[in-house]
């Protein structure tokens, strides 16, 4: 069975440790490994728009002694007139991986069902797998061990970024939070995964409305846009409810003293967060972005070793 990773507990709490230890080994030395020599090629396909992950995965193939196929759906018969499987069988027979961009969560379920190469979850309205290794390589360089760590996300709690947090987080064996308003709550049965996993890690899962007392104590603080890609129609009653929502230097008061901000990026300063907070001192923005290349890179290699076609 091919091995693929659409969503963050598609690996084991043991294999998320190993994707993070060689993350760090090769955020050291860059271009110690080139399992992509040939150069062998990987797809990458957005439906939606992008910069750190277009960057982030283009660099990272190519470092890893690849090329990069960077295919923006609108430009590919992909999303009109040719499912998912289809694509995959034709790509299968060219690349060695295929990364997708994308809105629902069950097209890639398609594609990884109709293909022999691994697929890589770069986004869909569901989760943002990708983006949580990266978090939890930046949270390892910041914060140390991630088991026992306390993190709350702040804001659309059925965004990709809330319900990785909450798969990634508990299979590191974290303590995570989710606080949204009445209506934006994550989905139950992500909960209840995310609660089954934590069972077995020693994490914890918490969902509620209170922003406050769900960020007092704690190690992390999150947040992310409140309009997501495809949501951009809700923007006025999505700003509306989530105002209480918002990261300021009064919310992060109450956090730890030491805590750190998060923010996946891109960023509307002065909505989910002020520029007090996302440019101020406990902010490890940058070194989040950074470790996309890093983090990805390590989910390539093991994804390839994996398969057995490195
Ligand atoms: N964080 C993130 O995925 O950024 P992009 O949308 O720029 O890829
Ligand atoms: N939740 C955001 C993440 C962007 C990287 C979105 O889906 O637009």
């Amino acid at each position: 069975m091919t091995r693929h990773f659409l969503r963050d507990d598609d690996i084991t709490p043991a294999e998320q440790a190993a994707i993070l230890d060689l993350a760090v080994e090769l955020k050291r030395d860059r271009y110690a490994v080139k399992p992509l020599a040939g150069p062998q090629t990987v797809a990458v396909i957005f439906d939606k728009s992008s910069t750190r992950t277009r960057v982030s995965f283009a660099v990272g193939i190519a470092d890893l002694g690849g090329s990069p196929l960077i295919i923006s759906t609108a430009n590919s018969q992909l999303g009109g007139k040719e499912t998912p499987s289809d694509t995959a069988r034709v790509l299968e027979r060219m690349v060695s991986a295929i990364v997708w961009r994308t809105y629902g969560q069950a097209g890639l379920e398609e594609m990884a069902a109709g293909t022999t190469v691994p697929v890589v979850n770069a986004l869909s309205d569901d989760f943002h797998p990708c983006q949580l290794l990266a978090d939890l390589l930046t949270l390892r360089e910041h914060k140390g061990e991630l088991a026992g760590l306390s993190l709350t996300f702040l804001g659309d709690g059925a965004s990709n970024m809330a319900q990785s947090y909450l798969l990634a987080g508990a299979t590191a064996g974290m303590h995570v939070r989710v606080a949204s308003p009445a209506g934006f709550e994550p989905s139950e049965q992500v909960v209840a995964d995310a609660r089954a996993i934590a069972a077995t890690t020693g994490g914890s899962i918490t969902v509620g409305a209170d922003a406050a007392a769900l960020v007092d104590g704690v190690d992390v603080v999150v947040t992310d846009t409140w309009v997501s890609m495809g949501k951009e129609d809700e923007k006025a009653a999505r700003v509306a409810a989530f105002g209480e929502y918002r990261v300021d230097t009064a919310l992060m008061a109450r956090a730890a003293s030491d805590a750190v901000f998060l923010h996946c990026l891109p960023a509307d300063r002065g909505f989910e967060v002020t520029a007090d907070v996302i440019d101020g001192p406990q902010s490890i923005i940058w070194d989040e972005a950074e470790n996309r290349l890093h983090a990805q890179k390590a989910l390539l290699v093991w994804l390839l070793e994996q398969n057995g076609t490195d």
